[in-house]
């Protein structure tokens, strides 16, 4: 299935974002477009459904042209980089989102991770260089750093991932820098992401992750609109204030708009770079819980459980980085995060089935 833009829609340059029928990707492309932006989609809807894409158009007012196709596909990529520029709108920067992003899974399927994650990206880097592309943004996470030797972790911690999906962005973090240095032209701004939650605050597009979520948030409000029953917190004996974990808990809204400030670094400086993206500020589970509960007037309904393993106590970033070569800070706090994330969910109860 293939969905292009008509000619007379074509602008001079155009975005590819791989992964954009996601989570991040939707509330990217919408970002994007209001900064004037035309980005094209490349997804293999493997997480996601066209659907997504469809409530971007509504809140943009514009048709966000789309190919399914997997990143491990050459010859699918050569023919989208081909149609672009022959529409008039060569793909000056590809945002790249597209990737397997289950820790537990990571663990009990290393090859899928790594074969989908690294092997995707070196055929993408591959399309790349046929097509002339030289500039990426590309989604990393936090998780490459590993369990934290100092916080707020600064992009100078050391690299030490503890499962193969924060092994894969680590490798792939590395084959952009080794690409970047091989070519003065090549730039690539690598994104570390702390942890997104909430949704756009129209509601029409948030987290829809399939069968029971492992992260905390999409569990929060599956509890809140009773697909679930109850919440489990992992652990209340950390060395933290409360005793819950502590994150770093950004709104999906300051992460776009994080990637269009991206976008531009990338197009204008060749190089590779690594930023922080997260607010420098630590929330625990059981704070996170009554923030919720109070933006949404919905008790939680929680049990005290042992410690996932793996989980490390606390984690939050250093966002001076980001405000210095981006001039990029987030703005939104837990109540938004909270507020728009219960918007989203109570208002499509089951995602973007809801309706169907
Ligand atoms: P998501 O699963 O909602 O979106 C990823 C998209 O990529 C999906 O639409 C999926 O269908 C697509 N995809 C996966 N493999 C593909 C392939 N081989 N070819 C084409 N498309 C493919 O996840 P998200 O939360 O939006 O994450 C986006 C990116 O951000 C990922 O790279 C993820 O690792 C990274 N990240 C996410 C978080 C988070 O907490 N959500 C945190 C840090 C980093
Ligand atoms: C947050 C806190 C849990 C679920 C992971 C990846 C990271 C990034 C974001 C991709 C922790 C606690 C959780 C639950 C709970 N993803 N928790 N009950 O583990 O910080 O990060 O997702 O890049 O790389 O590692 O996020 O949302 O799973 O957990 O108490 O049912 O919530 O113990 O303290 P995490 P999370």
């Amino acid at each position: 299935m293939v969905v292009f833009w008509s000619r007379s829609h074509a602008m001079a340059q155009t975005l590819l974002v791989t992964g954009g029928a996601g989570y991040i990707g939707t509330h990217t492309l919408v970002e994007l477009v209001a900064a004037g932006w035309q980005p094209f989609v490349f997804d293999n809807f493997s997480n996601s459904s066209p659907a997504a894409l469809e409530r971007v158009t509504r809140i943009t007012g514009q048709e966000i042209p789309w190919v399914a196709g997997d990143v491990r596909d050459a010859e699918a990529l050569d023919a989208v980089f081909a149609r672009c520029r022959d529409a008039g709108a060569p793909v000056t920067c590809v945002l790249h989102l597209a990737a397997l992003k289950v820790v537990g899974e990571s663990i009990s399927r290393p090859v899928r991770y790594y074969d989908n994650n690294v092997h995707g990206t070196l055929v993408l880097l591959e399309a790349m260089a046929r097509a002339d592309v030289k500039r990426i943004v590309f989604s990393s996470s936090a998780n490459v750093y590993g369990n934290p030797e100092s916080l707020p972790y600064d992009e100078s911690h050391r690299i030490a991932p503890t499962n193969p999906y924060g092994g894969s962005k680590a490798m792939m973090e590395q084959i952009l820098r080794d690409v970047a240095t091989s070519d003065a032209d090549f730039g690539a701004v690598v994104l570390r992401y702390f942890n997104p939650i909430g949704a756009h605050p129209s509601g029409l597009i948030g987290e829809d992750p399939r069968g029971i979520p492992d992260n905390i948030f999409p569990f929060i409000t599956r509890v809140a609109v009773g697909r679930l029953p109850q919440l489990s917190v992992f652990g209340d004996d950390y060395p933290t204030p409360d005793g819950s974990g502590v994150r770093d808990y950004l709104h999906v809204v300051d992460l776009a708009r994080g990637h269009v400030k991206a976008v531009e670094r990338a197009l204008a400086e060749p190089g590779w770079l690594a930023l922080n993206l997260g607010t420098g500020r630590g929330t625990s589970v059981l704070e996170l819980v009554a923030a919720f509960e109070k933006a949404s007037g919905i008790k939680i309904a929680c049990r005290i459980a042992p410690r996932r393993p793996g989980d490390i106590a606390e984690a939050w970033a250093a966002p001076a980085q980001a405000a210095a070569v981006l001039g990029w800070t987030a703005e939104l706090g837990i109540e938004d995060m909270c507020a728009d994330g219960w918007r989203w969910q109570s208002q499509n109860p089951d995602g973007y089935a809801t309706g169907e």
